[in-house]
């Protein structure tokens, strides 16, 4: 259905309360100004699912899953984010303007409609062929010599195209369906003006099937050498690119969310093994190399991905030709390098699930075994060290937080001898000006020293009144830690639109699952600050941050630039004397920061 505007998003979410509509798919009771119910989104005995009237929200301690009414509706129900609004709508009676279809757009959605009704009418007859007890018993004993047994079949409704010509051709015409249509969709294969016949025959069927479980393609796997390739898949067409879809996503959907990550194995069969071991958190490419779409795709399903290859030569250089792509989707990735020659399959038949597991944690990012391997190329020479260092500044150019920065530049200063200025320097940027991301914030929240910016935002949701000062302060643009620039941006967004902080609103706006989590938790729990306490904070934070912590930093980004120039000129001792002056200057600041926290921090927690 595409876009919906803006305004008929939230005429939606005004009309539907978020009490009955959780309300009317699971019980709640009312306890204190919040509603309490048993989570649905996981298995709890004491109710920890809370939904708030006032705020529009819903959040469970028990999980940690929070969102909008939206978000609630996408996840009990696996919509997407227009579904739920259009469903939403029609609940309560919200008529959604039709859009003007263009003849062309309506064309192409019957077309990908009849493809995936082709595509769905296959998939049911190649898994009736498998079980049936005639036909399609040699494939099933085949599945089951390799560990595949009902379940298996049913979950990802395997099938066995039959060795004959015409076996489909015969059932999709005695189901009425345009010959024309199965050739787009690349089931039969056009022979003449008036004659097709069946492309996948004495084959395993594997449906290929998008986010929502409709089937768009197929791979084949040969049941006999004498009929190359092993593998067959459906031709491209207008409902089937292979750069842009994963096999088991459907089946994945679910599973990376909940264990926050995605596996990436290379074959249907790596696939089904993992799955058959309850690891279901996995999906394939279908016989290429991860495109930029691939990484999009995964990290719709979890904050990181975690690529399952051959340690051999090829798999490793597969894995990190594709770092890149990971780097510049910020989607962090690590990677399990089985032993040599052997996939998934292969080391799950011969060794079990329990050393997958260890294997599986651990897994190292992927960064490292690039500049592991990077390293391990050093010769030892003066030209050596320049070549490593040129190849994988590059990508370390492409990290988007200075701590992660950091570490891989001490790694390299130590295992490779070139300081970590120069390379600083190499790598042309200025390391205390940059952005620091990080995805949600750490787990260990009782003992972490939290970000001046996220106490600011911690303060603005309780006190949302106090978010034009935000607004008129210079703060903003001092921001350094994400994803707290963007959730300051959102709070003065929606509260510039709402006139008060409308807070489920802000939740839509989040993608990140923890930072919604923590976010959604701290507008429920009790302000840990009095309201005076808390207006001196802002106050001192808003200002502070603008002026002496700033000052510190731009003489540091001087000296940097001075350090750099040095280096050009070779001038050592001018390098060394530098290097001191920014050393004190480092520990000045740190001080200052240190100091600050400590004058804020005394006595006004409540
Ligand atoms: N592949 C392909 N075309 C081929 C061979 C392979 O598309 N001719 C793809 C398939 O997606 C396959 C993956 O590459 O699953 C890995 O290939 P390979 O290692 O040869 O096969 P396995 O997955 O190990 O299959 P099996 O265990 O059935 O031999
Ligand atoms: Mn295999």
């Amino acid at each position: 259905m595409g876009q919906i505007n803006r305004e008929i998003i939230e005429e939606v979410r005004a009309a539907a309360n978020i009490v009955d509509v959780v309300g009317s798919s699971i019980s709640l009771r009312k306890r204190g100004k919040n509603y309490l119910g048993l989570c649905p989104f996981h298995g709890e005995k004491e109710p920890s699912f809370t939904v708030s009237d006032e705020k529009q929200i819903f959040h469970c301690f028990g999980c940690g899953a929070s969102g909008s009414v939206f978000d609630f509706l996408m996840r009990s129900r696996n919509l997407s984010f227009a579904e739920a609004v259009k469903e939403l709508a029609k609940r309560f009676s919200i008529s959604l303007p039709q859009r003007q279809e263009t003849g062309q757009a309506k064309r192409m959605r019957e077309l990908a409609e009849r493809l995936r009704h082709v595509n769905e009418l296959a998939a049911g007859y190649f898994n009736q062929v498998l079980l049936d007890k005639g036909t399609g018993e040699m494939a099933l004993a085949y599945l089951q010599s390799r560990g595949m047994g009902p379940e298996v079949i049913q979950d990802f409704q395997l099938g066995y195209a039959p060795q004959s010509w015409d076996g489909l051709k015969r059932f999709l015409l005695s189901r009425k369906v345009d010959l024309k249509t199965a050739v787009q969709a690349g089931l039969l294969v056009k022979k003449s003006e008036r004659d097709c016949y069946d492309r996948f025959r004495h084959r395993l069927m594997f449906p290929i099937k998008d986010m929502r479980g409709r089937t768009v393609a197929f791979g084949g796997r040969a049941l006999d050498e004498e009929n190359p390739p092993k593998y067959l898949n459906s031709p491209e067409t207008p409902i089937f690119h292979k750069g842009r879809t994963l096999y088991g996503l459907a089946t994945a959907r679910e599973a990376c969310r909940r264990h926050k990550e995605a596996l990436v194995v290379e074959g249907y069969f790596d696939l089904l093994a993992l799955y058959n071991q309850g690891i279901q958190q996995v999906v394939a490419p279908l016989g290429t190399a991860l495109t930029l779409h691939h990484v999009r795709l995964l990290s719709r399903l979890a904050p990181q991905a975690v690529l399952v290859f051959d340690g051999d030569q090829p798999g490793m250089r597969a894995a990190m030709r594709s770092l890149e792509l990971f780097l510049r989707e910020k989607l962090p990735a690590r990677l399990l390098a089985l032993p040599e020659g052997m996939d998934p399959d292969d080391f799950l038949a011969r060794e079990g699930r329990e050393p997958f597991a260890l294997l599986l944690e651990e897994a190292r990012p992927l960064m490292e075994i690039f500049l592991e391997q990077s390293i391990a190329e050093y010769d030892g020479s003066v030209e050596g060290r320049l070549k490593v260092v040129r190849q994988v500044t590059p990508m370390l150019k492409l990290l988007d937080s200075r701590v992660t920065q950091e570490g891989y530049l001490r790694m390299l200063d130590q295992r490779l001898g070139v300081s970590e200025e120069v390379l600083w320097a190499e790598l042309g940027l200025d390391r205390t000006s940059r952005v620091v991301t990080a995805r949600g914030p750490k787990p260990d929240r009782a003992t972490r020293i939290p970000a001046w910016e996220e106490e600011i935002v911690r303060i603005l949701v309780h006190y949302p009144n106090w978010i034009p000062l935000l607004e008129k302060s210079s703060a903003l643009d001092n921001f350094q830690v994400n994803p707290w620039v963007e959730v300051a941006g959102l709070l003065i967004k929606h509260y510039q639109e709402g006139g008060n902080l409308a807070l489920s609103g802000l939740l839509m706006d989040l993608q990140d699952d923890d930072l919604k989590n923590v976010i959604s938790g701290w507008s429920l729990e009790s302000s840990p600050w009095r309201e005076e306490a808390a207006h001196a904070r802002l106050r001192e934070y808003l200002e502070g941050i603008g002026s002496r912590r700033r000052q510190l930093q731009d003489e540091l980004k001087r000296l940097r630039e001075e350090i750099r120039a040095a280096e050009r000129s070779q001038d050592q001792s001018r390098i060394a004397e530098l290097l001191a002056e920014l050393q004190a200057k480092k520990a000045a600041l740190l001080a200052k920061e240190a100091n600050d926290k400590a004058n804020l921090s005394r006595g006004e927690m409540v």
